[in-house]
């Protein structure tokens, strides 16, 4: 609204005046102001820091014995970490010497080619889109023996395409190297029993330090959100995400790989920038100041994916801002104009043509282009012919373009044991593909903003979300990199989104509210505009918007909470469970199935009670309902259920369950006998046992016997990790303490000094050799081990 205004007085004398004045609505901003809806948004904003951790020199640092697994890059790298980790030479002579160490660690290398080849020993070429391939390389390499995997690390992202090189043509390449390779990995390491830790690296793909944001090399960065996820879906085999310094040689970034590798550190999410190492952490954001925020009726705006679901819902709002001039993007075609009338109520294209007429009814010039955005012939006639139709020059651009089903109508929304790389690239091409496309058309000229519309699961994860997030991590990278350059980008990564788009499906409906019963809210397109219009004035190149509720989230999702990378936000409402209490809930749980007087016929209903119990929690019905002969498929038991399901058991019993498996839907009677088989009573009994040994020696305040740590060391095969952690615990915090006083010489009745023999103390060095070693130790290197320490006790 525009004109002329005069106050006057009451006999009608001009006061003020002011001539043009433009005044335009605001609503949403009043609305914001005027209600508590600004709070309640800033609560729900997250940002990701980088926080400095340690130095990476460690002079004792030894990779764990067993076999390494390295998916190797052309730079070198793999080759110097190859090379550090099998020369290990001081410490292989070192326990030889003592009798001990009689497995050091081999590495089997594996390069990217055109198809599976043995080059050598101990050294593959297979090929990255095949999942054959990685089968046959488990098979042959492996000898079936994956029980001596020591680790496993995935350095292929190293050879993706420089960002300063990157095409989308590059990018489709890239992903089958990077995040698909690794998904084929992912895949073939469920199959492994007890597997081991996986490593995923990549190099300058995070925007660590200012410095290193302008070059983010985006090609490598899906894999942070495929990692993130393989964390949440699959804590039983993740290892972590380490993000190397793109300026380090080969030989530096090697050695500082092996010192975190060797560490055995609790932290997984990692960067190492200027020798120094940083550590990923979400954080809430910090309070943004409402700006004023109005769009030019002499500019246009670009929306992809703007005729559905939220992308329509922008295109209205910046109309509502000011906007006069949309150009609207999606790939399916509408009829001509003068069919409209006649589209089917209700139908999509209905829909459709209704945004489009309502638009043009607040008077938008609106341009409606049935375009691939990752097309790139299309993408650019359809830019350069605009001013011929009126259009003036792009300002702003929201990429909103997404797929959740592919061309068969079939959900992309999977776990990562069912995802394949056509769902990934289903998912890349408009996200990935069409972002970098719109960057490069746009990179020479001036925006006024450049928001992509990422996902809350490339910040931290999200179970069957494993291609989205991927997609999204790419999305924040690229943010990064084009705000360090200058360019106004902003990713934001939504949480779960009511009411339109895929929120409104059945499948975005059914999934959306099983996350907002576990922590993760919705929240409506009223407080989507609300953020947009907080967060597109900011100078901010990535912002999660994410209603959250922590306290549930550790209920449902302890994998993901104990995170380093969020478990600050869960410590500061609700205590963890302690190790501790782990290993208690374990035992008794372990005890109730396996007490003595147990048959196994009792042992049998009574772990299908326990599954019934776990089963109908998750499904949210009374457990008396379920039929426990039905397939849990058919009791209702979906893929993001599963996840839930399978962690938490894994958890409680400390068991290995094979997704796979799981997923094909056995009966709760099937599965309870399964678990049996995997449940021996010996090594129950042993856990039982020695868990039992810690709580009685801890509650006694004595230290552990050589007899005691003998039975229990012989017994390591069957401790869990808990287990083990809680046994060295005890045996380090003996030795740093109350142990001293009964090792130290001590006075009998007739004042004679005595030395309490019988309790001798294992030595920190040794317990943590130990510990490092655990997995791969003989009942005979135990004995061996143990052997040495008591001596060294003597
Ligand atoms: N809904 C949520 O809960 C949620 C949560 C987090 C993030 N997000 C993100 O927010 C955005 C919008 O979500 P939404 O739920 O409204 O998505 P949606 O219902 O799936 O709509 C996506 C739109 O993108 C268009 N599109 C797909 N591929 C395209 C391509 N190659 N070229 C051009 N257009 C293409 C589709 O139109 P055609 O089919 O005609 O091509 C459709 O209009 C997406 O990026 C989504 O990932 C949504």
């Amino acid at each position: 609204f525009e004109g002329d205004v005069y106050l006057l007085d009451d006999t009608g004398q001009v006061l003020v005046e002011a001539k043009g004045l433009r005044l335009q609505r605001s609503e949403s901003m009043e609305q914001l102001t005027a209600t508590n809806e600004l709070n309640e948004l800033q609560e729900w904003l997250y940002t990701l820091q980088w926080e400095p951790w340690q130095s990476l020199i460690s002079k004792q640092a030894m990779a764990q014995a067993g076999t390494w697994l390295i998916f190797t890059d052309s730079s070198g790298v793999g080759q110097e970490l190859t090379d550090l980790i099998t020369r290990q030479e001081g410490a292989r002579k070192e326990g030889m010497r003592k009798g001990v160490v009689n497995n050091a660690p081999t590495c089997i290398t594996v390069s990217p080619g055109y198809m599976y080849q043995a080059v050598g020993a101990n050294r593959y070429r297979i090929n990255p889109a095949s999942p054959d391939d990685m089968r046959r390389l488990f098979t042959d390499a492996l000898n079936g023996d994956t029980a001596t995997l020591a680790g496993v690390i995935h350095l292929w992202s190293l050879d993706v395409t420089p960002v300063q090189k990157t095409s989308v043509a590059s990018l489709e390449a890239d992903q089958i190297l990077g995040a698909g390779s690794a998904l084929n990995l992912i895949q073939e390491l469920l199959s492994v029993k007890q597997g081991p830790r996986l490593w995923l690296v990549t190099r300058g793909a995070q925007a660590v330090t200012s410095a290193s944001s302008a070059s983010v090399e985006v090609a490598q960065s899906p894999l942070w959100g495929l990692g993130r996820t393989c964390a949440i879906e699959h804590p039983e085999l993740w290892g972590g995400l380490i993000d190397v310094d793109a300026q380090s040689d080969a030989s530096t970034t090697a050695s500082q790989l092996f010192a975190i590798l060797a560490q055995q550190a609790r932290e997984d999410q990692i960067a190492i920038r200027d020798g120094q190492s940083y550590v990923a952490r979400m954080v809430r954001s910090q309070e943004w100041t409402p700006k004023a925020l109005s769009a030019g009726n002499d500019a246009t705006y670009l929306i992809t994916g703007g005729l559905w679901g939220l992308g329509l819902e922008v295109a209205q709002w910046l109309a509502r801002k000011g906007a006069r001039h949309l150009v609207l993007l999606g790939r399916s075609t509408l009829p001509e104009r003068t069919q409209w009338d006649s589209t089917q109520v209700g139908s999509r294209q209905a829909q459709q043509i209704a945004g489009l007429r309502q638009l043009e009814a607040a008077g938008v010039h609106v341009h409606y282009a049935p375009v691939d955005v990752a097309n790139e012939a299309d993408m650019t006639a359809l830019i350069e012919n605009l001013p011929q139709q009126g259009f003036p020059a792009i300002k702003g651009i929201v990429h909103a373009a997404s797929v959740w089903q592919n061309a068969r109508g079939e959900s992309l929304v999977h776990p990562l044991v069912n995802l394949n790389l056509s769902s990934l690239q289903d998912v890349f091409r408009p996200k990935v593909a069409g972002a970098w496309l719109l960057h490069s058309l746009f990179a020479e000229k001036p925006l006024d903003f450049f928001v992509s519309f990422s996902s809350g699961a490339s910040l931290f994860g999200s179970a069957a979300q494993g291609n989205y997030a991927a997609a999204g991590a790419f999305l924040d990278a690229l943010a990064h990199s084009m705000r360090a350059s200058g360019q106004p980008a902003l990713s934001i990564d939504w949480g779960a989104i009511s009411e339109t788009g895929f929120g409104a499906t059945a499948e975005g409906q059914r999934v959306h509210e099983y996350w907002e019963s576990h922590g993760i809210g919705r929240i409506p397109p009223r407080q989507v505009l609300a953020a947009l219009e907080l967060l597109l004035p900011q100078q901010i190149a990535q912002v999660g918007v994410l209603r959250l509720d922590w306290q549930q989230l550790q209920q449902f999702y302890p994998q993901l909470t104990q995170l380093p990378l969020v478990s600050h936000l869960v410590d500061s409402i609700a205590t963890p469970q302690t190790d501790e209490q782990t290993v208690q809930q374990t035992s008794s749980i372990l005890q109730s199935f396996f007490g003595t007087g147990i048959d196994r016929a009792e042992r049998q209903r009574r772990l299908e009670s326990y599954l019934s119990e776990r089963v109908a929690a998750v499904l949210r019905v009374p457990e008396e309902k379920l039929d426990r002969e039905q397939p849990l498929t058919a009791l209702g038991l979906d893929s993001l259920m599963a996840i839930e399901l399978k962690n938490r058991i894994e958890r409680e019993l400390e068991v290995h369950i094979s997704i796979v498996a799981f997923l094909q839907g056995p009966s709760i009677r099937q599965f309870a006998a399964q678990l049996l088989e995997q449940l021996p009573v010996t090594a129950v009994q042993s856990s039982v046992d020695a868990i039992d040994a810690i709580q009685e020696t801890q509650k006694n305040d004595m230290p552990i016997d050589q007899q005691r740590a003998q039975q229990l060391l012989t017994q390591l095969d069957n401790l869990s990790d808990a287990d083990v952690e809680a046994l060295l615990g005890t045996m380090l915090q003996q030795e740093n303490g109350e142990a001293n006083e009964h090792n130290e010489q001590q006075e009998d009745g007739n004042g004679h000094q005595t030395s309490t023999g019988s309790a001798k103390q294992i030595s920190k060095q040794d317990a943590t050799q130990l510990l490092a070693q655990l997995d791969q130790l003989s009942d005979e290197d135990v004995e061996a081990l143990l052997s040495q320490i008591t001596q060294e006790g003597d």
